[in-house]
């Protein structure tokens, strides 16, 4: 099982509001903060080295924060943070998180974090965290929002094009179903909220937990 105390589990869509949700309630709670993505971000760098797969899962070796206020990514020496987020990264890694020998690793790597993660409780979001990687999560959320809303915040947010994240979402989808919630997964539809509402209704279905609700 996993050690961190309480686990707040979000898995959603690109645009979905779900990384500065997932960030901004983990400050709140004063809980670390898993941004399960930048792994396979990192994965997707790591192997534009050219390596076989066989190579790049034994030579992978990554770090990042659980310091939802500094979100340092390094693979090996070098500081990924910002290249993570670029075009190049995000090209390479939908393909990348189709390979179940990468997700194996990803799953390895992301429960470990978990359970070693100090503070009393840790936000991990991605797309298969309700369902594999901490099913047993004390609060499990889908985020979603609608197309139209995702495309409009994706465009405020940084430079992704609405057909690369159309594709995205389409080639994510055949890995990980994130668009119905799972059995006992709390559906938050941020379509119509803004951004404190998004906070506070994840905060609301935390607090329900706590209380045993
Ligand atoms: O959340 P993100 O955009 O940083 O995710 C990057 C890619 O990694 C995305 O194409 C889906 C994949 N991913 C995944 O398959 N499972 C996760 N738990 C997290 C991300």
């Amino acid at each position: 099982g996993l050690v961190a105390s309480f686990v707040v589990a979000i898995d959603g869509p690109a645009g979905s509001g779900k990384s500065s949700v997932s960030k901004e309630v983990a400050r709140r709670l004063g809980f670390g903060y898993l941004d399960t993505g930048a792994g396979y971000r990192a994965f997707a760098l790591h192997s534009l080295s050219g390596a076989a797969l066989p190579e790049l899962l034994e030579s992978f070796d990554y770090q990042i924060s659980l310091n939802p206020d500094s979100q340092q990514v390094l693979l090996g020496e070098r500081d990924i943070t910002l290249d993570i987020r670029g075009e190049v990264a995000a090209r390479a890694v939908s393909a990348i998180a189709r390979d179940p020998e990468v997700r194996e690793l990803q799953l390895r790597d992301a429960r470990s974090r978990i359970s070693t993660c100090t503070q009393s409780g840790i936000v991990v979001e991605g797309r298969d965290i309700t369902t594999v990687v901490a099913p047993d999560a004390q609060v499990r959320i889908l985020l979603t929002a609608s197309e139209s809303v995702r495309l409009a915040r994706r465009g405020l947010e940084q430079t992704e094009t609405a057909e690369s994240l159309k594709a995205r979402d389409a080639s994510d989808s055949k890995v990980v179903e994130f668009f119905t919630p799972a059995d006992g997964v709390a559906l938050v539809d941020t379509s119509d909220l803004n951004f404190e509402q998004s906070v506070q209704a994840v905060i609301g279905l935390v607090e329900a937990a706590q209380n045993g609700r």
